[in-house]
């Protein structure tokens, strides 16, 4: 059969779809490596700070080893964005799970065995366990002299004067919580010996992200990555594979022969990265007429032991502080801080949910206290094209917010239901509007990840080489869809090569929700030359480099002011919630998510991700739960960390729209991390309305409703 794209939005059969179900893909643990694999467990720290005195290890069999920091040939530090984090522990370690050695041996039950025996002596140092400690450099200074990794600000006008002159001032903090990415495959790397050097097999998001972190601990150039099919990853195989692959590359390394480490869930839920916990506090002045004069926002981020990614995570979050408001004097800190934490990284949204859960309760908060309409209060402080944004950039894009807003109210029957609701308790509706700005922050593009892409055609058949993966959000489908509708061949003919830093060049990350955007225009652009050359020759090559659109991304990396986005997709999320009077169980019973994400280039995949992002984000406000205690997690299994299922959940009414960005491929802006953004705003949103009370923080589960009534 052969499958001609005549109209990119019309869905097609997923590619992976029946490979996947029928369970022949094979991820990662599934690859057979031959007889002579060895096996690696993690001896990792059970201390959130402390001096290692001394390490016991038993009597080991023939064939066993340990690997530790001694072991690595290059320099132990995985090159992340700084090179803060250390594959291996050396002398102290800092936070409960950090991997100190490993165990390797050919049978995988006896390296188990032997990784319970290892004893690690201890001298304790006081952890720093919450942002708080962090700043009071509780037992010393964790990192630096302050143990602030970075701090961002943005903004613009007097807002000192502002709130000189303010009649009413409004002051709260908001929090959000940890959260779990559980994605279906677990965490794990494979160090594989061939000829005479190591490859590294690494289920990532980000194969030349796992280069980068591991050539130098290597003490290589370019060590070559292989990234098998992706079971998810949500933002939580951005970075930490980095840290496995580093590990059990030095092992392979040591041992010259393969070695495959593959965490157990209980281990990646317990030990492996979350979404970073923030506390973000928002002023806003009004004047006597209770026009808002000015918004004042600190915003501070637990980034735990190491920075990994939650630098640009934190500039998102800064950046994101006034949402889709324009007010008259803004001002912003935002504020990453060490302490003794499993580290945080990447979690779908990128900082963005953090800050418009704060906002978004903001402007309810007010509308509460002046007494006026939510909507129209938000309606009021709308963004429009051309408005200034808190980096000193412009809106460039025509905001259709007003349109997504009149129908999600229309569709979920919003103002009937909300004044319903408002006379009585235990039933209520919420919303939330929200952006979320394209690609990479300011100047990434241009000058970090410089993409490069190849299309090669072979006969009548067409190969997409890119460093963009597969991880469930549909993209061999949607770039197969780009090339082939742009070069006018079947569907079939369109391949993808394998994921190998050796075969594919560096089209960048999967991340940031980019590579339909930033990377299927590349796809457009290489096929519209390929089809002209078409006839030239059997075998063809075509290269295409990102070329950044500076009058759109005008970021000046000193200043860090210009625009920190070429254009932004916008959503607007309502959310209805019955209470069990009894029980005091929540029920969420109708979700209507409008989005702008450009053109969608296969409808069914777009509805797909808004349904999957926005019951992730349901889950985070309304279901799950970690509890730190003293830098260890107690819900480490997934018996006791309650993520939504389709039973918790009621038809996610979806509705796309589209308000096209230049350069995407047909105009799209990509729809992977904006369908999180706000579903937990609106879920609180609708708490409220239901309990009468401005909740500030998330989960809200009857436990807390509990303490409200
Ligand atoms: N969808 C699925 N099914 N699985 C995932 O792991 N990750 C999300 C989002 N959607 C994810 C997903 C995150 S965090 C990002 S950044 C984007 O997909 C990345 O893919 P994209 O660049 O193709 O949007
Ligand atoms: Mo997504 S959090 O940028 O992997």
């Amino acid at each position: 059969m052969e499958t001609f794209i005549k109209e990119l939005k019309t869905s097609v059969p997923r590619v992976d779809a029946l490979d996947k179900i029928t369970g022949k893909t094979k991820y990662l643990n599934d690859i057979d490596f031959g007889n002579e694999v060895l096996y690696a467990k993690i001896v990792h720290s059970t201390k959130a700070r402390a001096k290692i005195l001394k390490i016991n290890i038993p009597e080991l069999p023939e064939g066993y080893f340990t690997v530790d920091y001694k072991d690595v040939p290059g320099k132990n530090a995985a090159t992340m964005i700084i090179s803060d984090w250390k594959p291996f522990a050396e002398d102290t370690v800092r936070y409960i799970g950090e991997t100190i050695l490993l165990i390797v041996g050919p049978d995988k039950n006896i390296v188990y065995d032997i990784a319970e025996k290892v004893k690690i002596e201890y001298q304790d140092l006081e952890p720093v366990l919450n942002i708080e400690d962090s700043k009071k450099l509780l037992g010393g200074a964790i990192y630096g002299d302050n143990n602030i990794f970075i701090s961002f600000n943005a903004g613009y006008g007097d807002v000192d004067e502002a709130f000189k002159k303010a009649k009413t001032i409004i002051e709260e903090t908001y929090y959000t919580p940890y959260q779990e990415h559980l994605y279906m495959e677990v965490n794990g790397a494979v160090g594989v010996w061939e000829n005479g050097k190591v490859s590294i097999y690494s289920s990532t998001q980000c194969p030349y992200y796992v280069q980068k972190a591991a050539s130098p601990v290597l003490g290589v150039e370019d060590v070559r990555v292989v990234a098998p099919p992706i079971g998810g990853g949500f933002g939580g195989k951005e970075h930490y594979p980095d840290i496995l692959a580093s590990v059990v590359a030095v092992a392979a390394h040591k041992a010259k022969k393969t070695v495959k480490l593959i965490l157990d869930r209980q281990f990646d839920m317990a030990y492996s990265v979350k979404r970073q916990p923030a506390q973000i506090k928002t002023k806003i002045a009004l004047d006597e007429n209770n026009n808002i004069t000015a918004l004042d926002v600190v915003s501070d981020m637990d980034a735990g032991a190491y920075e990994s990614s939650s630098r640009v995570i934190m500039q998102r979050c800064t950046y994101t502080a006034a949402n889709v408001y324009h007010f008259p004097n803004v001002r912003v800190v935002g504020t990453l801080y060490a302490t003794n934490n499993v580290p945080s990284c990447a979690f779908r949204g990128f900082g963005g949910p953090q800050a418009i859960f704060a906002i978004e309760r903001t402007m309810d908060n007010i509308a509460k206290k002046i007494n006026v309409d939510p909507i129209e209060l938000k309606k009021k402080y709308f963004v429009k094209q051309n408005d200034p944004t808190i980096t000193g950039g412009i809106f460039h894009d025509n905001i259709i917010l007003p349109k997504m807003l009149d129908l999600a109210l229309k569709e979920s029957d919003y103002e009937r239901k909300s004044k319903e609701y408002k006379n009585s308790m235990y039933k209520g509706i919420g919303i939330s509007c929200f952006l979320h700005g394209c690609a990479f922050t300011g100047s990434g593009e241009r000058d970090i990840i410089k993409a490069k892409l190849k299309l090669k055609k072979k006969g009548n058949k067409v190969t997409i080489l890119t460093s963009n993966t597969e991880i469930g959000q549909g993209l061999h489908t949607t770039f197969r869809k780009i090339a082939s509708y742009n070069l006018n061949i079947p569907l079939e003919d369109i391949d993808i090569a394998e994921y190998d830093t050796d075969i594919v060049p560096n089209t960048g990350p999967t991340v940031a929700s980019r590579s339909v955007m930033i990377v299927g225009y590349l796809i457009q652009e290489a096929s519209k030359k390929l089809k002209e050359r078409w006839n030239e020759s059997d075998e063809i090559e075509i290269t295409e480099d990102y070329k950044h659109p500076t009058h759109l991304v005008d970021w000046d990396t000193n200043t860090l002011r210009g625009d920190a986005y070429p254009s932004y997709g916008l959503g607007i999320n309502v959310v209805e919630v019955e209470i069990d009077k009894y029980t005091l169980e929540v029920k969420i019973v109708g979700v209507w998510a409008v989005f702008d994400c450009g053109y969608p280039i296969d409808e069914k995949i777009v509805e797909g991700q808004i349904k999957g992002g926005v019951a992730q984000a349901l889950g985070w406000g309304a279901l799950e739960k970690i509890v730190n205690k003293d830098g260890k997690f107690l819900q480490v299994k997934m018996s006791d960390y309650m993520i939504p299922t389709s039973l918790d959940l009621p038809e996610i009414k979806t509705y796309i729209m589209c308000e096209p960005y230049q350069y995407g491929p047909l105009g799209a802006k990509g729809i992977g991390e904006i369908t999180f953004d706000g579903a937990a705003s609106a879920y609180a949103s609708a708490m409220e309305n239901a309990l009468k009370h401005h909740f500030t923080s998330i989960p809200i589960l009857p436990e807390n409703i509990a303490e409200v009534l």
